[in-house]
């Protein structure tokens, strides 16, 4: 044990963390937040079901039935911090310009002195916020271990909710100190729930804090996460280092880091295809990602899932684009999944699962809104995400949703049925299309595929999408949404569109092979208010007539914003799906498109400073096609 003593706490870092940088900054850590002890986490399979079996003690976890969910457990936040807080999310920047328009900023100095080292006469937020409480030392790579695509990072929390679903979500423990070895680098994630307790004082099930940072320093790399016990507030290594701090990385080293799910999907002839998807949060990336084809008319067909949310992409010298998933575990959100939507995630979610804001069911089970389609119908009674009683009556009356509509289950990867054997390859998958969507219910067209690069480029920057619970706010407002990246671009958004731009010429120049780049709306609705497009598995004709014109069997009809499947193009076994809707979900309508493009007009204008030039003239140009 190497074990210096800092403030009366033993570091107690085990013989094998040998990282001496590492051990400083565990050492600074615990001197500012002066937890009561601290815990070094091993990943092990003993050290989960303790933990576990710790938060049930602690009355955070409820254990589910055995018999019905095994190994499971439930936790229901405080109502309070239940959703990403977007308007509470920094990216510290030495320059303003760096962070850009679309993100919050405070010059690093400035937030140092909030967060760590106090102003005048003010304490600082982390001094002494891990009071009473332990410190886990929680080490994870991003991405498979040793995998050359792959990046490591240390979280230190004062949560063991967050210890135990870092286990599930990321590659977590022990080894990741064989490949940090003496001087590897590594990216340092601090988290508190900023609770700290006084001697005595009776902890409460959800610790937290009405003040909320999640802060990031691009240039040093660094995360500090306050106040919030929220997966995507306080599992660092998802949201803000594989996308915030990787997108930065991804800037600087020449690839890309993005919100997408990656699929793999293999014709009745044995050959297999790659797709990464990107969609803004709560719109389908899980669903999509596990997608169960039709069973009529695509006998043979499978789709494989690598990741549901999150991809690193690098040139590889063979000239093709590869995407590794960074994270080893799903966190999904649970209202809508059920057999129809979803039946891989349903079976994936059998045992060993950690579930967050669902309701519980009288026989200890959980059960969410959507899964009453399932056959059961309504249960009578339930205790709800806050603990209240619940029952149809009681939903009918007052519209109290039994689960929260950002609840959430947290299940590693392996537990899925379609997982791809490739999901762990070091080397990741070749990608052979990009696809962009939106939730929208008017104006974009179930799917078109992108002239060239810089037209895709346009698709993306310029998309838009309705907003979900997955993020505190109103919901249901068309927001931009560019790459579905808006709260997750860890830089200057104009800066990122000019990345990818790039990425056309240095990748044409050393020979590589560029992905096609779709749009795609599964969401459009129809006069009476419904969805038109019956989306879930029948999503597999769309990306199987993607596959055509990749194969270049289908000829698509050109349009003003892409070419689109011509309706004979697409199979339609199995479903009654007449011209007159396909029309209507793939029409363009120039009223809805002159609205459209003063919208694009307005993201142009604010993000004006480095905007790439041609996204100008594209806009024009496509202004010229749909002669709007
Ligand atoms: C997520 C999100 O949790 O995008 O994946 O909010
Ligand atoms: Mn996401």
């Amino acid at each position: 044990m190497n074990s210096p003593v800092i403030q009366g706490i033993h570091l107690n870092a085990p013989s094998y963390v040998k990282n001496a940088r590492l051990i400083a900054w565990v050492a600074d850590m615990v001197a500012l937040t002066k937890p009561d002890a601290i815990y070094w986490c091993d990943g092990s399979d003993e050290e989960y079901q303790r933990l576990c079996q710790q938060l049930v003690d602690a009355g955070t976890f409820t254990k589910l039935n055995p018999a019905k969910r095994p190994n499971s457990f439930l936790a229901c936040s405080d109502p309070s911090d239940v959703a990403r807080v977007e308007d509470r999310t920094y990216i510290c920047s030495e320059n303003r310009d760096n962070a850009g328009p679309t993100n919050n900023w405070m010059a690093p100095a400035d937030m140092r002195a909030l967060l760590q080292t106090g102003k005048a006469g003010e304490k600082a937020l982390f001094d002494g916020c891990m009071k009473g409480r332990t410190m886990y030392v929680v080490p994870f790579s991003m991405g498979p271990l040793g995998s050359h695509i792959a990046h490591i990072g240390i979280e230190l929390s004062d949560s063991p909710y967050v210890a135990v679903n870092q286990r599930i979500m990321t590659r977590m423990g022990k080894a990741v100190y064989d490949v940090l070895g003496v001087n590897g680098a590594f990216v340092p994630c601090v988290h508190t729930v900023g609770a700290p307790l006084e001697a005595g004082q009776a902890d409460v099930k959800w610790p937290c804090n009405k003040t909320k940072y999640i802060v990031h320093y691009p240039e040093t790399r660094e995360i500090w996460s306050y106040g919030s016990g929220y997966g995507g507030n306080a599992l660092l290594g998802k949201k803000c280092f594989a996308l915030r701090i990787a997108s930065n990385m991804g800037r600087d080293q020449g690839w890309l880091a993005e919100h997408m799910l990656i699929l793999g999907v293999t014709n009745p002839a044995g050959k297999k295809y790659h797709v990464a998807a990107a969609f803004p949060s709560a719109c389908g990336k899980t669903n999509f990602s596990m997608l169960v084809p039709p069973e009529a008319g695509f006998a043979g067909w499978t789709v494989t899932t690598i990741g549901d949310d999150i991809a690193w992409v690098k040139p590889h010298a063979d000239g093709k684009m590869y995407a590794i998933n960074p994270e080893a575990g799903y966190f999904g959100v649970a209202p809508g999944t059920n057999m129809h939507t979803n039946p891989n995630c349903m079976r994936s979610l059998d045992k060993n699962v950690i579930f967050t804001n669902v309701a519980l069911t009288d026989d200890g089970d959980v059960w969410w809104e959507g899964m009453e389609k399932d056959g059961g119908g309504l249960p009578d009674h339930l205790i709800d995400w806050q603990g209240k009683d619940w029952t149809p009556a009681i939903a009918k009356e007052t519209g109290a949703k039994a689960a929260h509509p950002n609840s959430r289950f947290t299940v590693a990867a392996t537990n899925n049925p379609a997982l791809d054997p490739e999901w762990d390859n070091p080397n990741g998958v070749a990608i052979d299309a990009f696809i962009f969507g939106g939730r929208r219910s008017t104006t974009v067209p179930l799917v078109t595929e992108a002239r060239s690069w810089m037209e895709g480029v346009y698709m993306a920057a310029t998309m838009g999408s309705e907003t979900t619970a997955a993020a505190v706010g109103q919901m249901g407002v068309v927001r931009r949404d560019p790459f579905a990246m808006l709260p997750f671009c860890g830089y200057n958004m104009s800066d990122y569109f000019q990345h990818w731009l790039d990425m056309e010429h240095k990748l044409e120049e050393s020979g590589h092979t560029l992905p096609k780049i779709y749009c795609v709306n599964w969401f459009r609705k129809g006069d009476d208010g419904k969805f038109v497009w019956p989306g879930y598995g029948d999503n597999m004709r769309v990306l199987k007539w993607m596959i055509d014109r990749i194969e270049g069997t289908a000829k698509g009809t050109a349009t003003g914003f892409g070419v689109a499947p011509q309706y004979g193009e697409i199979n339609w076994t199995g479903l009654d799906f007449s011209q007159a809707q396909f029309d209507s979900v793939t029409s363009l309508d120039k009223d809805a498109w002159k609205q459209e493009f003063t919208l694009h007009a307005e993201l142009f204008t604010q993000l004006a400073h480095h905007l790439p030039k041609e996204l100008v003239a594209t806009k024009a140009q496509l202004e010229q096609n749909l002669a709007v």
